[in-house]
């Protein structure tokens, strides 16, 4: 069963309620951390994921693009995200590993992503305590940009490890998705799908997300 994860990031930032009322027939609530470093944008931080939380019981996908994550997970946590992405850029691997321990410890679910320049191999020495691995198709940083059809590669890749170390294990994508890349990535092996301009970019939201599902091989609910 496919996943859609609507990236508030497309949204009216001064109607975030309606806003996030306006995809409750979507999965996921995808929320874009950017710092100015590890991305060239600004977006939001703790307070607004916090907001957020007293606003909707969707599961919140915190998708952190920013420098040394493992100083804002437990923040992030009491804030109310109930899954934490950190970019396996974003600092050594070894505070990944601490990032993701921090994680656990707050009880949230654990996940890591990829920019386009990294390898789908670079998941494997986290692949078993992951709960979701995201693929960009997309640089990280802006929203309604092109799909990179070359991720296509990654994410069979990395759908290729996670069957064989931990078919439970979602696997995310983000950037660019749209009915016509929803159909790809859902073949190449992804199980969520992040979509923001094709979401928020039309007045009905609800048909939206419904042919990203379509699109995706999954049934309307
Ligand atoms: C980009 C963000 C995405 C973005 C997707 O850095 O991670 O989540 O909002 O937007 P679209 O779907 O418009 O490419
Ligand atoms: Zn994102």
């Amino acid at each position: 069963m496919i996943k859609i994860a609507p990236s508030i990031l497309s949204a009216d930032f001064c109607n975030l309620d309606a806003e996030i009322q306006r995809v409750s027939s979507a999965d996921w609530l995808h929320l874009d951390v950017m710092d100015g470093a590890f991305v060239p944008n600004l977006s939001m931080g703790i307070p607004v994921v916090q907001a957020i939380r007293k606003h909707t019981g969707m599961f919140l996908d915190a998708h952190l693009m920013i420098e040394k994550p493992v100083r804002f997970i437990d923040d992030f946590a009491r804030a109310g995200a109930d899954l934490i992405c950190v970019h396996l850029e974003s600092d050594y691997p070894a505070r990944i590993a601490d990032a993701l321990r921090a994680m656990e410890a707050n009880g949230v679910k654990k996940a890591v992503a990829l920019r386009p320049i990294t390898s789908g191999r670079a998941v494997l020495p986290y692949i078993e305590q992951l709960d979701m691995v995201l693929v960009m198709t997309v640089e990280p940083g802006f929203g309604k940009q092109k799909f990179m059809e070359h991720q296509l590669d990654t994410i069979r890749e990395v759908r290729a490890i996670i069957d064989k170390y931990h078919p439970e294990c979602e696997l995310e994508v983000d950037g660019g998705i749209t009915p016509v890349t929803a159909r790809w990535v859902a073949e190449a092996g992804a199980t969520v799908l992040v979509a923001g301009s094709a979401i928020y970019g039309s007045d009905d939201t609800d048909a939206a997300i419904r042919a990203l599902r379509t699109a995706a091989g999954s049934p309307a609910r």
